[in-house]
């Protein structure tokens, strides 16, 4: 049986993926410290996964479950808001940085070769020089404790396979929404936020103007992406994971209140320290690699509306 591990697996898209890989027959291991995961985003696969509650920034207990020789590694623990790691910065490099290269350093040392280590890394990387769209080559100007530590850890998890001959690969995500998002944190991903607000009534903050824009992505495009890169042997480096369109925020909120048939009661304040203007992938390399999204930001905007209000109900 094929054997997957996923650090972070109970959160918004480690839950996602762990779904899709238990369909897949495979044999799946989450690490997860709940701190913004929940365990009833597992509960349809509950019996099916072996799931620790626990912190990866724990080594020795980290050591102990990769001595269980994983055929695949995708790392997505991290404290996932650019907001909290400006709040939080040592914290947050503990989990976003430390804990990645102490998990790359045991494989090493141990000689495990798991067929793929793969690590997620953001778009947040790539900070706001004015040209788009974001190659995987462009400069990258990390403008925050979470930009910093995603991009050391890739570089980390890159070199291990360059130097070390680890199969590895690091994917940039851009803005992903959809099912399991948690909207519980004032540092939550912006559209679990407005879902939420359009469910209760109400009223949601949006910070700066609203033109800010982002390549937002459907969690089901992100989780075929991740499994095709991982399994695909010839893959390696770094991959930017987005639909290559850019979207100005309040427009996006537009298509959402469409999809939902509901008006949603804005304030505006001011723009958030550290915050990016411009983001948009390009998303060559993923395509020559053979990947096609199924998704796209109308249909997912309408799928996911439809999970939360059926949820609500
Ligand atoms: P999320 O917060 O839902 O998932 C992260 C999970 O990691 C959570 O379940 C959390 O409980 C867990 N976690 C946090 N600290 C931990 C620790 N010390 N030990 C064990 N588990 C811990 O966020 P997400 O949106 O699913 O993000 C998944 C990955 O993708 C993260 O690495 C994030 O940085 C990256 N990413 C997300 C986006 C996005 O738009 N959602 C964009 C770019 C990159
Ligand atoms: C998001 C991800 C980050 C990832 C990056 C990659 C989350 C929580 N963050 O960061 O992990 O690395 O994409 O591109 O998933 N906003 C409001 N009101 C709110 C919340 C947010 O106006 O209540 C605004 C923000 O100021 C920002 C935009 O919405 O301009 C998007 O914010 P957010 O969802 O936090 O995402 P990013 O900061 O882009």
């Amino acid at each position: 049986m094929v054997k997957a591990l996923v650090t972070g697996g109970a959160g918004f898209i480690g839950s996602n993926l762990v779904i899709s890989l238990v369909e897949k027959g495979y044999q799946v291991t989450v690490v997860d410290d709940l701190s913004m995961g929940v365990k009833a985003n597992l509960a349809t696969v509950a019996d099916q996964v072996e799931f620790h509650e626990h912190d990866v920034c724990d080594h020795e207990f980290m050591h102990s479950i990769l001595d269980e020789d994983f055929d695949y590694i995708y790392y997505l623990a991290a404290i996932a808001s650019v907001a909290d790691s400006v709040e939080r910065p040592y914290e947050t490099h503990q989990v976003n940085q430390e804990s990645v290269v102490d998990t790359l350093e045991y494989l090493r040392v141990k000689g495990y070769q798991p067929k793929k280590f793969l690590f997620t890394s953001s778009a947040a990387v790539y900070g706001n020089y004015p040209e788009l769209p974001k190659r995987e080559d462009s400069r990258v100007q990390p403008l925050t404790p979470y930009a910093v530590d995603k991009y050391a850890s890739e570089r980390f998890t890159i070199d291990y396979g360059d130097l070390y001959g680890l199969s590895t690969v690091a994917v940039r995500f851009f803005n992903v929404f959809g099912p399991r998002q948690n909207p519980n944190s004032p540092y939550s991903g912006v559209l679990s936020i407005v879902t939420n607000c359009l469910l209760t009534d109400q009223q949601f903050t949006l910070y700066g103007d609203g033109s800010q824009t982002r390549d937002f992505i459907y969690v089901k495009d992100i989780v075929n992406a991740l499994i095709f890169i991982s399994e695909k042997t010839d893959s390696h480096g770094v991959y930017n994971i987005g639909y290559g369109k850019k979207h100005a925020l309040l427009d996006v909120i537009r298509m959402f209140e469409e999809a939902a048939g509901k008006k949603l009661k804005i304030q505006f304040a001011e723009a958030r320290n550290g915050d990016i203007q411009e983001s948009l992938a390009d998303i060559t390399r993923l395509k020559e690699l053979g990947f096609k999204s199924n998704w796209g930001l109308e249909n997912g905007l309408r799928e996911y509306w439809e999970y939360a209000d059926g949820k609500s109900k």
